[in-house]
């Protein structure tokens, strides 16, 4: 995958299959120390411990055909060219943690790609999971809850095409202020 934004949308994807109700996606792209962090959460079914030992080893598979896919395989090989890695907390009926990192100024980092399209398809397809979006760039930062959201909505429903504009306009407009207009 060339783009974190893709690999963001896939490890949600797996929060979503989980029958996850609230989702967060934390992104910190700390530039004065050199690291970008992704932390994706959720309160989900969870990840058994013997599932969880080999959850990011490409090669692992206990039948003759792989039960587990390469989702956070990749995430991690993509975190651990880039001087990072990738760790996974989950327990089950506990909910489970990804959170990944990387050496930001990595000549292999890929680009966060279309952020704002991802979180606009994510909300938009999945209206009855909630979602906190957290990003920082540089110590700036921008903050992002469904829930409140959806209170102002006042039972308006928030993947309605008139919501999701808005709300394309509002994200973008919140980016471009947190990368000072040079993203
Ligand atoms: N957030 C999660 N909650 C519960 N189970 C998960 C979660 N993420 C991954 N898993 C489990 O780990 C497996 C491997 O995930 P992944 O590497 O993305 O491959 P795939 O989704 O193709 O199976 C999933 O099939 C699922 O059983
Ligand atoms: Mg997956």
């Amino acid at each position: 995958m060339r783009e974190l934004s893709l690999h963001i949308l896939d490890i949600v994807q797996n929060s979503i299959s989980a029958d996850a109700t609230l989702i967060s996606i934390y992104i910190n792209e700390d530039i004065e120390g050199d690291r970008l962090t992704i932390k994706i959460g959720d309160n989900g079914r969870g990840i058994p411990e013997d599932k969880l030992m080999h959850i990011t080893d490409p090669f692992y598979t206990t039948r003759k055909t792989r039960e587990v896919g390469l989702g956070l395989a990749l995430f991690a090989q993509a975190a651990r060219r880039c001087e990072g890695d990738l760790q996974v907390d989950s327990g089950v009926g506990e909910g489970t943690v990804v959170t990944a990192f990387f050496s930001y100024s990595h000549i292999d980092r890929p680009p966060m790609g279309d952020i704002k399209g991802t979180l606009i398809s994510l909300i938009a397809l999945n209206p009855g999971i909630d979602f906190m979006y957290k990003h920082i760039y540089g110590g700036k930062k921008f903050f992002l809850d469904t829930r409140e959201i959806k209170r102002e909505l006042q039972g308006i429903e928030i993947n309605q095409n008139e919501v999701l504009g808005w709300l394309r306009g509002y994200i973008s407009e919140a980016l471009e202020d947190l990368y000072g207009g040079e993203g």
